[in-house]
């Protein structure tokens, strides 16, 4: 069913079967479902919004970031989540032979250009979830060679680091940091950022965020103190998907005077540019 009337973008409404899940890291749960018709139309940075089909609870869907579309098997779409509520035990209860009620693709990608910057992907925990198929887009485009991406993966601790296999696979350059120092930069995700931007120091850069807000925001005024361009995947709450509900709005720059007006992280976002976001 494609919801034209609502999204000329043709969002799909779809029930689909579960190929798989699994924990691929302590806490954190991989699940493939098979969505040939939405596969090919998913951009870097989009969401599905799923609950497990044919059930009353959780009644309202679950925001998540597309983690990988893999060329094998054809069609299958991939979620990295952890579990922390009702709706997530639910999602990571799913076996292979169930199946997914599946809203999507929604929400506007990140953008990317082939200006000769280098990419600074920013995680906090599990925020890394779009940057693997963000990494594989940047690269299969033309548009930000291996060697010009960075990941930067920050964590509470060395388990809660996700992803590392991932970047490494792509020849992506990959620095870890812990707040609590057990691998890697003793430190948060942002410190982290500064100090891989020394490195860079002279060359054009291009930042990509997503985690927990405080990290977006002191991430987002990082950017706007080194006028880095940046785009910060942001999260909230959701209810219906779609832009109708209102639910999910944030407060954004008007592109000229100082006025400001609400934008829903569904439909706008959730990425959303450093330069305008207000929270
Ligand atoms: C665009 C988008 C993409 C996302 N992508 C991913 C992803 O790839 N992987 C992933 O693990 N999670 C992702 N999330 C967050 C994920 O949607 C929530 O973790 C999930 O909805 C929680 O559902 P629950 O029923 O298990 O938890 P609940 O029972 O609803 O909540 C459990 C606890 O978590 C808090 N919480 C729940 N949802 C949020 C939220 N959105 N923001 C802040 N606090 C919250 C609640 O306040 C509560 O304390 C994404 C969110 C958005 C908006
Ligand atoms: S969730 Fe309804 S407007 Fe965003």
């Amino acid at each position: 069913m494609a919801l034209t009337a609502l999204r000329p973008e043709k969002v799909l409404l779809l029930e689909c079967d579960v190929l798989d899940s699994r924990e691929k890291a302590p806490g954190c749960r991989l699940l493939r479902l098979d969505l040939p018709e939405m596969a090919p139309r998913i951009e870097a940075g989009q969401f599905l919004h799923i609950r497990p089909a044919g059930v009353l609870t959780p009644y309202l869907r679950r925001p998540f970031s597309v983690y990988d579309v893999p060329a094998s098997p054809r069609g299958a779409v991939d979620l990295l989540f952890t579990v922390i509520g009702s709706g997530t035990y639910a999602l990571g209860s799913l076996r292979p032979g169930t199946r997914a009620s599946v809203l999507g693709p929604l929400g506007r990608p990140f953008r990317f250009a082939s200006d000769g910057a280098v990419s600074v992907l920013v995680a906090g925990g599990i925020g890394v979830a779009p940057f693997p198929d963000l990494a594989k887009k940047l690269i299969a485009a033309g548009s930000v060679p291996a060697k010009d991406i960075r990941a930067v993966l920050g964590a509470r601790s060395r388990s809660l680091v996700f992803c590392r296999e991932d970047f490494a696979a792509l020849g992506v350059p990959c620095e870890v940091g812990t707040d609590d120092g057990s691998e890697g930069f003793h430190g948060n995700a942002v410190q982290l950022t500064a100090r891989v931007l020394e490195g860079l120091r002279g060359q054009p850069v291009r930042i990509y965020g997503c985690g927990p807000e405080p990290m977006l925001r002191a991430l987002q005024k990082l950017c706007v103190e080194r006028k880095i361009s940046g785009q910060l995947s942001i999260d909230r709450r959701m209810a219906c998907g779609l832009g109708i509900c209102r639910s999910c709005v944030v407060r954004v720059k008007d592109p000229a005077g100082p006025d400001w007006h609400f934008e829903t992280v569904c439909r706008e976002g959730p990425v959303f540019d450093t330069e305008t976001l207000l929270w």
